[in-house]
Parts: C-alpha cells; sequence; structure tokens
C-alpha cells in the first residue's frame, strides 16, 4: 500500500527534475493567484473543473498557522471539498480518551475515501508518525511536520522561493542558523539542497543545537560542502541567504534551561543582531520558517523593515506551493518515498 500512493512524507523523495518542474508549477500557480488577465480567469475554471471530485481532511495534533492555514486556502483555492480542517486534533478528538493514532488515522482517512479521491494532511509531535500512518491510509497522505524529523512541504516552499529569487539552486551559498538539533525544517532543506551542484550549506548553532550526524552523513554522500560555526558574524560576508530559525524549547523535554542565558548566547551570536544588519549587503535574503520567537529573539522586529527580509514573502508563497502540490497529488506524479526512510 506504501509505495502505490502518493504520500509526502520526507523531502529525500524529491528528485532534482520534479523539483524543477515543480518550481515551475508553483510560478504558474502564483499567477493564477495572482492575476486578472483572461489567462487567469481560464485557468481558475478550468482547475475548479478538474478538482470538483476531490476532497481533503487536514488534521493537526501539533500546533501550527502557517502551514495548516496555507494547505486550507490552497485547496479551497482549486475548489477541493475540504471535509474538514482540524487545528489542535489531539485536544478535540478521542487521543484524549486514550485512542491510538493508527485508530485516529484509520477513522480520519475513512472519511475521505468514499465521496472522492482524497489526501489526508497531518502533523503530529512524534517523529515517524507520517510514515506510520502512510503505512495504514487508505488515502495518501502529506505530513506537515513530525517532531523535530521530516517538515517537506515546507522545504518544498523554501526550495521553490528560493527558485523564484534565483532561477537556479546551482551554487548557492546558504547559511542555516539556530536550532538545528531540533528543527525539522532545515533537515528537509538540507535534503533538497543536496540535488543541486555546488552548493555550500554554513550550520550556524550553538554546540548542544548542532545539527544531527545522519544530515551530515548524508551531505558528505552526496558530495555538498558545508561547515559547522558558532558565531553568525563568520558567514555573513561568504553567503547570500541566511535562513534563521528558533530555538525549539518545547522539544527539550525535561532538560533544565536557563532561558536569560540562552537569550544572550542567541541574540550574541546566532540573531540578526545590529551588528549582523551593519555587515549585510543589498542582495543577501533573510529567510525563515516562522514562528519567530519573541523570547529568545532571533530576529528582532525591526529587521521586518529592511529590504533583506524575506520571510513574510516566503511565507506567502506558501499557498501556491501548496495548490501545485495538490496538484501534483492528484494528475501529476509524486516520487514514491524510498523504502530506507
Ligand atoms: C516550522 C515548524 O512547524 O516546523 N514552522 C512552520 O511550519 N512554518 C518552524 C517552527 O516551528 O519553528
Amino acid at each position: 500500500m506504501l509505495y502505490q500512493l502518493p504520500h509526502v512524507i520526507n523531502a529525500r523523495q524529491f528528485d532534482r527534475n520534479w523539483l524543477l518542474g515543480f518550481a515551475e508549477e508553483v510560478k504558474s500557480m502564483d499567477l493564477v493567484l495572482n492575476s486578472t488577465t483572461w489567462w487567469a480567469d481560464r485557468r481558475r475554471d478550468e482547475l475548479a473543473e478538474q478538482f470538483k471530485r476531490h476532497s481533503i481532511g487536514i488534521a493537526f495534533f501539533e500546533k501550527s498557522t502557517r502551514t495548516f492555514i496555507s494547505f486550507e486556502t490552497a485547496a479551497r483555492n482549486l475548489g477541493i471539498d475540504v471535509k474538514f480542517a482540524l487545528p489542535s486534533f489531539e485536544a478535540i478528538s478521542s487521543v484524549v480518551k486514550g485512542e491510538s493514532f493508527e485508530h485516529s488515522i484509520r477513522i480520519l482517512a475513512g472519511n475521505l475515501k468514499p465521496w472522492a479521491r482524497g489526501a489526508l494532511i497531518i502533523r503530529h509531535p512524534l517523529e515517524g508518525s507520517a510514515l506510520t500512518a502512510a503505512k495504514i491510509s487508505p488515502v495518501p497522505i502529506i505530513n506537515g511536520g513530525d517532531g523535530a524529523r521530516q517538515h517537506p512541504t515546507q522545504a518544498l516552499l523554501d526550495f521553490s522561493y528560493l527558485f523564484k529569487l534565483y532561477g537556479c539552486i546551482d551554487g548557492l551559498k546558504i547559511a542555516l542558523v539556530g536550532d538545528l538539533k531540533h528543527g525539522r525544517t532545515i533537515r528537509s532543506l538540507a535534503y533538497l539542497l543536496a540535488k543541486f551542484k555546488d552548493v555550500e550549506i554554513f550550520f550556524v548553532s550553538p554546540e548542544e543545537f548542532s545539527v544531527g550526524q545522519d544530515i551530515k552523513d548524508y551531505l558528505v554522500r552526496h558530495q555538498v560542502r558545508y561547515h559547522e560555526v558558532r558565531d553568525i558574524h563568520e558567514i555573513v560576508a561568504k553567503t547570500t541567504v541566511i535562513y534563521m530559525t528558533r530555538i525549539q524549547l518545547e522539544r527539550m523535554g525535561d532538560q533544565e534551561i536557563d532561558l536569560d542565558q540562552l537569550k544572550g548566547q542567541i541574540q550574541q551570536f546566532f540573531s540578526i543582531s545590529p551588528s549582523v544588519v551593519q555587515m549585510l549587503r543589498q542582495d543577501h535574503v533573510i529567510m525563515h520558517p516562522m514562528p519567530i520567537d519573541q523570547k529568545t529573539c532571533e530576529i528582532p522586529t525591526a529587521v521586518d523593515l529592511i529590504p533583506q527580509a524575506h520571510y513574510f514573502l516566503q511565507a506567502d508563497y506558501g499557498v501556491p506551493v501548496r495548490m501545485a502540490l495538490l496538484h501534483e497529488m492528484f494528475f501529476g506524479k509524486i516520487p514514491t518515498v524510498p523504502e530506507d526512510i
């Protein structure tokens, strides 16, 4: 069952050619959304006709703003029937009565199947949960984030946004900054970057938040140059894209944290501080999957106003990206999930 359905589980499943085609499709969806020409009108009608027998359900067992809303918006823009869109599913469902994840998935997916071609979009704090769901679901699963492991649709968004800016990813010099140990977005993005030539990655994090060995091994296998750095100032001149992430305090379990000390460390070495802003060139691009944490403040609010701040534009691109993904899922060909994930 797993390999017959077009599940989206892990960023490793996408190959270079598919990614390039996908980024073009996102551009065309973006045009459909933002253009008032006869062409865009006609394309909107065509999409509504194409999707009239399709449905999705969204059930998130973990908090979300952007991923949840942009999937719902994308589906509605395409004329897909949104059967249910449930944030905080863990709090309102039979999970509170002790229902297993597997049983919840069977029930959710079962509500989609009989009516139309469907897909189920989930987010869950447990690593590997999307794969577990894919093994038992009669409809394709889209992973909206599974614990600290993968966030493939955010990676597709980040990649497509970079493609829109540059038209090419080969040769990109990018810094991934912040909590690289628990951040699933940078793990997924690293997999996609590895599909391109001469990409150079600078991992910038406190020692205790370093990127996982599995990602470093993957980059070595794919001959991607990477460096580990402990101070953001060192990479500004060497990069064009600075991709920031927040410290994921909620994934640190019972670990005792001195928040003041952490905040001081982040602001001095791992934030877009005034001294970093001073070093930026005009062509620098600052990205962030968001949310930006106001407690540790990896990006002070004043930075929102500088032209190098791209994170709101990046977030807006989530809607055409998810429209293109749903289109690929139902009418295109999503590369299959590799056996060894
Ligand atoms: C990220 C996530 O949920 O992993 N946000 C998102 O989906 N845009 C990043 C985060 O929570 O820090």
